[in-house]
């Protein structure tokens, strides 16, 4: 995993600096990557992911379209002259680009309310996960799951309504099964997979 390449490179690089003594840096370094917990690498692409999309929803949709009306946020941008992609599509172009450079690693935004019927839980594992943060605001659900040959950690986020923006377009979008979604509530979950050794 190219994450733990690199803290495990770090981990090697920084005390030789410091203390210009190979041996114990190389000594240490294998069991420190290896004890880092898959959670916390998960916590930490999640944090990066769902930082990303809300300055995009809040700064951007939330501003310059509701607010403004200089942008047109739809579903159908390109066809559109000030149109722009929705958080949910931006979130899906930057993960296509991230899982063609680091390939075997997954990650997708779900709910059990789906506008876009492909994004409902598929897996046990994400239909646990979707109903475990929903019932548990405030909380991740964490599991592992068999998918082919392969083994998996999987993590599950809450997806929060963050800004008056999400409930609006979700409650008034004729395709959502719900349209009483309110600020702070659970909307869905990010599903993030990891394979493990
Ligand atoms: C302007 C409309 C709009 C805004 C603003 C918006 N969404 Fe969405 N959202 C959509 C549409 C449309 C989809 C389905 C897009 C797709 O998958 O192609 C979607 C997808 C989702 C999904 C995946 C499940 C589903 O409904 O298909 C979640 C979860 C979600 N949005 C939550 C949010 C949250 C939280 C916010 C605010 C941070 C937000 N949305 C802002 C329109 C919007």
């Amino acid at each position: 995993m190219k994450l733990k390449a690199l803290i495990a490179t770090l981990l090697l690089i920084v005390p030789f600096l410091f203390t210009g003594c190979s041996k114990s840096a190389e000594a240490s370094a294998p069991k420190a990557a290896d004890g880092l917990p898959p959670e916390k690498m998960a916590d930490a692409l999640f944090s990066v992911m769902n930082g990303t999309r809300t300055a995009y929803t809040k700064h951007v949709i939330a501003r310059l379209g509701k607010e403004k009306k200089l942008i047109k946020p739809h579903e159908k941008w390109e066809d559109k002259d000030n149109g722009v992609m929705l958080p949910a599509q931006m979130f899906r172009y930057a993960r296509d680009l991230a899982m063609e450079a680091n390939p075997g690693f997954t990650y997708s935004l779900q709910s059990e309310w789906p506008i876009n019927s492909q994004n409902a839980p598929k897996t046990p594992i994400e239909k646990e996960g979707l109903q475990y943060i929903g019932k548990n605001p405030g909380k991740n659900f964490y599991g592992k799951e068999t998918l082919g040959d392969k083994t998996f950690f999987t993590a599950v986020y809450p997806d929060v309504a963050v800004s008056a923006a999400c409930i609006d377009c979700h409650n008034d979008h004729k395709d959502s099964p719900r349209d009483d979604f309110k600020m702070g509530e659970v909307m869905g979950g990010v599903v993030i997979r990891i394979p493990m050794k």
